[in-house]
């Protein structure tokens, strides 16, 4: 970790416990900042993604600082604001669930939209000056043909990214009403070892290690033929922070430019561990079956084995079928090109899910990750208690 910034800098992180949350707070105390982030007070502990960097407040040096509240509530959101002056604000916090969104659809608009003014209105009231930023997503674009740039009309398909649209222009309008340094992040999807585990991607990786550790017999998913633009999620914060260090605020679309299908992501994650799969079956009937192993999973699995199943629960009355982003603007204005391939995050996530469930992992993805300048995380050291708490 460097050294403390001086003159210090503060940033507030909103859905600091999240997977994004988590990773950003990592790099902005490797950069020196002092960083406070709002909790959510619940029943059980939700701080798993950041508990390898928290720090008793009392010991001095301390630069992370939690506060509970919540983004339902405005006058803590105001309170907080106010009392820290943070010289940058990242609103990450949001229900960030597409297919969850269509049953709490009103209660995603509360948090996921109304959260959003309601911080903005915190800034405002209070007067601080601060840089600000909003997670906004790829699913705003909706079923707008690929490849999607910052001019791309929006057309959102869920409660989710409607939520979402009006987070997007109440940050545009905020920054164009009052002089805010306001940006919107169009992040596509992003994910890591530690992405929820009922996103696709996680699921996936998850279960396979499962499924190799004799503790899960198969995976039931949803729409195998959506394709989505499937990013490393450490690269994306960083683009997070950029976006806040120019000299002018700006809206960009963050993504790697190529797509996948679910299907894609599934074959490749068990071609990984040296299980090739064979797809048979239409529409809801269709299954995935194991066509040939590796010598090392016999006793477990065998050829003809129906490994992948639907299950229409996991369809969604809406879908988004294609997210591709072109990210010429971030190319040309931030210099950035992503730095993780597709088939690299699956060897990443994959491997620290078998650590996970302690199976000795492939390996390559591990290697990966450390050779790509991801100093400021530390997968191994969250990922390690958790082995040690399993067993
Ligand atoms: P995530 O893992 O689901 O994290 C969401 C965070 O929001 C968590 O810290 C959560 O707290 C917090 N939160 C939820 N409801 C809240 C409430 N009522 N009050 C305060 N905090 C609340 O999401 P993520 O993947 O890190 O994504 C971060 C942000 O980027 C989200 O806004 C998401 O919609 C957006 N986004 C994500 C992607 C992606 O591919 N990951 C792409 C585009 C945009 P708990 O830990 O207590 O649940
Ligand atoms: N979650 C889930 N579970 N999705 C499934 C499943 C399943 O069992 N089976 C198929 N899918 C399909 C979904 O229908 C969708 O087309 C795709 O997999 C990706 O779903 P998610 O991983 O849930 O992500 P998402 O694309 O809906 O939303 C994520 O990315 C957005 C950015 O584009 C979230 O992180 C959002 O918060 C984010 O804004």
């Amino acid at each position: 970790m460097s050294d403390t910034l001086n003159p210090k800098k503060i940033a507030l992180i909103t859905g600091l416990t999240g997977q994004d949350g988590s990773y950003l707070t990592e790099f902005l105390l490797s950069k020196g900042y002092e960083v406070h982030g709002l909790i959510r007070r619940a029943s059980t502990f939700n701080t798993g993604r950041i508990d390898h960097i928290y720090t008793d407040p009392h010991i001095p040096g301390t630069r992370l600082f939690l506060h509970y509240g919540d983004l339902s509530d405005s006058g803590q959101l105001i309170n907080i604001v106010y009392n820290i002056r943070p010289d940058e604000i990242y609103h990450l916090g949001a229900q960030s669930h597409v297919r969850v969104s269509f049953d709490i659809p009103e209660y995603t608009g509360e948090i996921t939209g109304m959260g959003t003014v309601r911080i903005l209105e915190a800034v405002r009231r209070s007067g601080v000056k601060t840089k600000f930023y909003q997670a906004s997503s790829s699913e705003m674009f909706g079923a707008t043909p690929p490849p999607q740039n910052e001019k791309a009309s929006f057309y959102p398909r869920s409660p989710y990214a409607a939520a979402k649209v009006y987070s997007y222009w109440i940050t545009v309008n905020y920054r164009e009403g009052y002089n805010m340094f306001a940006c919107n992040g169009i992040l596509f999807n992003h994910e890591s070892p530690r992405r929820g585990e009922t996103f696709v991607t996680r699921k996936v990786t998850r279960a396979l290690a499962n499924i190799l550790g004799g503790r899960q017999k198969k995976i039931y998913l949803g729409n195998l033929y959506a394709k989505r633009d499937w990013g490393f999620a450490p690269e994306y914060v960083e683009m997070m922070w950029l976006m806040l260090q120019q000299d002018t605020p700006d809206d960009y679309v963050v993504g790697t430019g190529e797509s996948y299908t679910i299907k894609d992501f599934v074959e490749k994650a068990f071609e990984y561990v040296g299980i090739d799969i064979e797809w048979n079956g239409n529409g809801k009937e269709e299954k995935g079956k194991v066509r040939s192993l590796d010598k090392k999973w016999e006793g477990i699995l065998k050829a003809g084995d129906a490994i992948i199943e639907i299950d229409p629960r996991y369809f969604r009355p809406t879908e988004v079928g294609h997210l591709q982003a072109d990210i010429t603007k971030a190319k040309t204005i931030l210099n950035w090109q992503p730095r993780t391939t597709f088939d690299e995050l699956i060897k990443i996530m994959v491997d620290y899910d078998m650590k996970l469930s302690c199976l000795e992992p492939v390996g390559e993805g591990i290697k990966i990750c450390h050779a790509k300048d991801f100093s400021y995380t530390n997968h191994e050291y969250s990922f390690y208690e958790k082995i040690r708490e399993i067993r």
